[in-house]
C-alpha cells in the first residue's frame, strides 16, 4: 500500500544557500511525527514547500497516493493538509469567530454542503476545542500570544485536516499554556468532536523546540541540521543519538 503521507528526495535552495537537502521521510495515518533540529536547520523552509507555500527546486510530496508537488497552497489545504504557522497573523479587527470560519469556508468543508447552516455553529466547536469560545464575538487584537497561537489551531481544525503541521505550537507559551496545547493536541489525535469526517484524528508533523514537551506526545522524530535529515527514531532513540546530541550541542537537549 502507498504510503499515506510522504515526501521524496527534496530540494530548496535560496541563492546559494541549500535550506532543504534531499529530505525524504513518510507520516502515516495513525502517527503524530515530531521534525526537530537547531534554529536554521531548514525545517520551517521543509514545511512550506509541502503546503504549496514554496517551490521546491526537486523532489516530490504524495499525499494518498497522489502527488501534490507544486499544487497552490489552497489546493493542498483542500486535498486534506493544513498548517499553522511560527509567527501568527490573524485578522485583527475581526471578530476571532470570524477568523475561524474563513477556514470554514474552505470548499473543503462547503463541498459538503455544510458551510450555509454549519459554518458558525462548526467555528464555535474549533474555539471550543482549544478553549477561547467565550471570547468568539472580539476582535482577535484582544487575544494575548499564547490564545493566538490556539486561534491558529482553531482555524486549521475547523477545515478537517487528515494531515495537520503544526510549526512551534508551544513557541512562546508558558508551561501551564504549553500543558493545554499539548493535551487538545492529543486529543485531537485521537479524534471525538473533531473526527466526524473521518473516524479518527488527524495524522500531525510536528515542529517543536520544547523538546521535552514534544518527546511527550510523539510517536516518532524526525532531525534536520543544515538541511539534511541526520536521524529518524521514537523519542528514545534519539535522545541517544549521537549525531543529534552533536547537532544540539551547547543547546538543550532533554531525554524523554
Ligand atoms: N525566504 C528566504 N530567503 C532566504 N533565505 C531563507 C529564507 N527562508 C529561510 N532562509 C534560510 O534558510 C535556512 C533555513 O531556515 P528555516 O527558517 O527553514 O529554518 P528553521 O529550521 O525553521 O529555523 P527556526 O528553528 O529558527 O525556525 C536558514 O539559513 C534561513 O536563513
Ligand atoms: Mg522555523
Amino acid at each position: 500500500m502507498a504510503p499515506f503521507f510522504e515526501v521524496e528526495n527534496l530540494t530548496k535552495s535560496f541563492g546559494g544557500l541549500v535550506a532543504v537537502k534531499d529530505v525524504s521521510f513518510r507520516v502515516d495515518r495513525d502517527e503524530i511525527v515530531g521534525l526537530i533540529g537547531p534554529n536554521g536547520a531548514g525545517k520551517t523552509t521543509l514545511v512550506r514547500c509541502i503546503l504549496g507555500i514554496l517551490k521546491p527546486d526537486s523532489g516530490k510530496v504524495r499525499f494518498k497516493d497522489k502527488d501534490i508537488t507544486r499544487r497552490r497552497s489552497w489546493d493542498i489545504v483542500q486535498s486534506g493538509i493544513v498548517g499553522t504557522f511560527q509567527v501568527v497573523k490573524p485578522f485583527r479587527r475581526l471578530p476571532i469567530i470570524a477568523n475561524v470560519m474563513v477556514g470554514c469556508l474552505s470548499p473543503r468543508v462547503s463541498k459538503r454542503g455544510e458551510w450555509v447552516k454549519r459554518v458558525e455553529v462548526k467555528a464555535r466547536d474549533a474555539l471550543e476545542f482549544v478553549g477561547i469560545a467565550d471570547l468568539a464575538l472580539e476582535p482577535a487584537s484582544v487575544l494575548s500570544h499564547g490564545d493566538l497561537k490556539r486561534l491558529e489551531v482553531a482555524r486549521a481544525i475547523a477545515t478537517d485536516p487528515e494531515l495537520l503541521i503544526l510549526d512551534e505550537p508551544f513557541g512562546g507559551l508558558n508551561p501551564a499554556e504549553t500543558e493545554l496545547v499539548a493535551k487538545s493536541i492529543k486529543r485531537l489525535h485521537k479524534g471525538g468532536r473533531f473526527g466526524r469526517l473521518h473516524s479518527e484524528g488527524p495524522a500531525m508533523l510536528i515542529i517543536e523546540h520544547k523538546l521535552s514537551e514534544l518527546m511527550k506526545i510523539v510517536d516518532r522524530l524526525i532531525v534536520l541540521n543544515f538541511g539534511e535529515v541526520i536521524a529518524q527514531g521514537t523519542p528514545e532513540e534519539i535522545a541517544r543519538n549521537k549525531q543529534v546530541i552533536e547537532a544540539y550541542t551547547g543547546k538543550e537537549m532533554l531525554v524523554a
